[in-house]
């Protein structure tokens, strides 16, 4: 009989690690970028996945805190090298790494989770909401053929095109938009009060480039719940395929404590707790009972 409490991605993969701060710069209102130098998770690391994150030296927070991969910066000889991490300050966490300077240092573990699929599509449209946007830089990198990921290296057939709908509550919150622009991505931008892109919900946004889209196309999404809800809703109304990234709270990241379980259907349409660290964070929109 199956093991329920068997993942088919636990930790096995990852390391552990206090690394030094690089950078620590502003990239929008409360939202930083943090880069360190960790050429072990750096090799190993793919799109969609996590680490987590504490301040050394201080037990205050005591648990660390999950963080999607942002980026990879290679080192001079071209093999990976640093990390990017982006974050919003929010509590208690974000706000003391906010004063983290470079040479200080942290603790970090990972990589962890699933990670989106690699499976080749023609369309990827990234639908992301707040901080969401997160997860997707690297997965439009690869998708659009300009990298790769993993260790041995994941090969994606690159797709004919990849859009980013990204949704805030205002222009001063939109953050990496340049990074994805750089990589090819087509951005297309919505806030809640008109200040930058559309002037609406990035809903509006999605329901506007199914229509456009032509062949084959998979929506992966992230963001506040409320709005991964409505867009597997569209999904769903639309027959596409729909990963979503769940940013349940987490405490160990490594499948021990239950903190971050997440009501998922399986195919006979029951459904049973399932660990967004080890089983996520990525999973079939259509199986969450929202
Ligand atoms: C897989 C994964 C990837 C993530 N990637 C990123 C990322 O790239 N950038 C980023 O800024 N954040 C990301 N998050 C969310 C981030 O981990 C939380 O915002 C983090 O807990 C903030 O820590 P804090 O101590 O500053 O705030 P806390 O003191 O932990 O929390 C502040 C407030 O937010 C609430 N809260 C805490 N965690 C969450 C959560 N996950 N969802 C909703 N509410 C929460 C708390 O209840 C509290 O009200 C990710 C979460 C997951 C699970
Ligand atoms: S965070 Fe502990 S089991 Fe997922």
């Amino acid at each position: 009989m199956d093991n329920p409490l068997h993942a088919s991605c636990y930790a096995d993969n990852a390391v552990q690690c206090t690394v030094e701060v690089m950078e620590n710069v502003r990239l929008a209102r409360d939202t930083y970028r943090l880069r360190f130098a960790c050429p072990e998770m750096a090799a190993r690391i793919t799109p969609g996945q996590f680490l987590m994150l504490r301040l050394a030296g201080t037990n205050d927070p005591l648990i660390g805190r999950p963080l999607a991969l942002y980026n990879i910066v290679p080192a001079p000889d071209g093999a990976p090298h640093a990390i990017d991490v982006v974050y919003l300050v929010k509590g208690k966490f974000t706000s003391h790494l906010v004063r983290a300077t470079a040479g200080q240092h942290v603790v970090v573990w990972g990589p962890l989770g699933n990670g989106f699929s690699a499976e080749p599509i023609e369309h990827l449209i990234m639908v992301a909401g707040g901080i969401g946007q997160t997860p997707f830089l690297t997965l439009g990198q690869e998708f659009l053929g300009h990298r790769q990921f993993g260790n041995p290296p994941r090969a994606v057939a690159p797709s004919r095109r990849v859009t980013l709908c990204y949704g805030a509550r205002t222009a001063a919150l939109l953050a990496g938009v340049d990074d994805f622009a750089q990589a090819g991505v087509d951005v297309r931008i919505a806030t809640d009060d008109g200040s930058r892109g559309h002037h609406g919900l990035v809903t509006d946004l999605l329901r506007q480039v199914l229509q456009e889209s032509s062949g084959d196309h998979r929506i992966v999404c992230c963001g506040p719940e409320i709005m991964m809800a409505a867009v597997a809703k569209i999904a769903a109304e639309t027959g596409s395929n729909c990963q979503v990234s769940l940013e349940t709270p987490m405490a160990c990241g490594i499948g021990i404590c239950f903190t971050c379980v997440a009501k998922v259907r399986d195919a006979s349409g029951a459904w049973d707790y399932k660990r967004t660290c080890v089983e996520g964070p990525v999973f079939d929109a259509a199986a969450i009972e929202w």
